[in-house]
């Protein structure tokens, strides 16, 4: 299956992809975690794509579009994948068209200000594990349960940055709900709930066929 999951910065798109890509064998393509990867290379590229990331706008299109058409080559997408971030405006699902098909977008919706205060709660482990300060994990404090790093805050989950994200998420990003719901290709997710229930939608709307249109 070639999927997409969707969503507003801190809707849970990472956490629900994880476990997603688990369970139905596919690889998760995470653009943010391409470009943060490119960026701790050193590259010049990597340096160019921070300096958006940073301001809490997209990269452009070429570099990003570069950079997933190599991961889509790879040989553990030839029997699916789930694409996480990606496309974020028209114009990447038009230049995404060209290159693959996708066949369901799962949309998982979140409350605003939910969304802050998941997003500036969010500490990281460079595993790519994800916590939140208020749950009741790592089991030692700052530490990762998987593979105890130290936990870290991602530069652009400062408050004032990630206000800047949502603006960038409602004017250029938002707008592709409409294009892939005209093509019935979307099913709607109740994000407002816990990492367990959302899970269990995300996967119901993958297991309940393609979407009407
Ligand atoms: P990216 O890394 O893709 O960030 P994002 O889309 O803003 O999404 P997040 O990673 O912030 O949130 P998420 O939805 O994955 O939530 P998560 O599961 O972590 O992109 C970063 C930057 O890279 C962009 O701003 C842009 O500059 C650039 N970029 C990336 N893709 C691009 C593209 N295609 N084109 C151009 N530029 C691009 O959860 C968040 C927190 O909430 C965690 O702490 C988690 O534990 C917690 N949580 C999750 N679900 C729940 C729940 N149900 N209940 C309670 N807590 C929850």
């Amino acid at each position: 299956m070639k999927l997409a999951i969707f969503g507003p910065p801190g809707a849970g798109k990472g956490t629900q992809s994880k476990t997603v890509s688990m369970k139905m064998g596919i690889p998760q393509i995470s653009t943010g975690d391409l470009l943060r990867a490119e960026s701790k290379s050193g590259s010049e590229l990597g340096k160019m794509a921070r300096s958006y990331m940073d301001r809490g706008a997209l990269v452009p299109d070429q570099v990003v579009l570069g950079m997933l058409k190599d991961r889509l080559q790879k040989g553990d997408c030839k029997n699916g994948f789930l694409l996480d971030g990606f496309p974020r405006s028209i114009p990447q699902a038009v230049a995404l068209e060209v290159i693959t098909d996708l066949d369901l977008v799962v949309n998982i919706a979140v409350d605003e200000e939910r969304l802050l205060k998941r997003i500036t709660g969010r500490r990281m482990c460079q595993c790519g594990a994800a916590y939140h300060v208020e749950e009741k994990r790592p089991r030692v404090e700052g530490k990762c349960d998987l593979c105890g790093s130290a936990l870290y805050q991602r530069d652009d989950d400062k408050e004032a940055t990630v206000k800047k994200r949502m603006d960038v998420y409602r004017s250029q990003t938002a707008p592709l709900l409409e294009y892939y719901r005209q093509r019935g290709l979307v099913r709607d997710v109740d994000g407002n709930r816990s990492i367990d229930e959302v899970r269990e939608g995300v996967m119901g709307a993958i297991d309940g066929g393609a979407p009407l249109k």
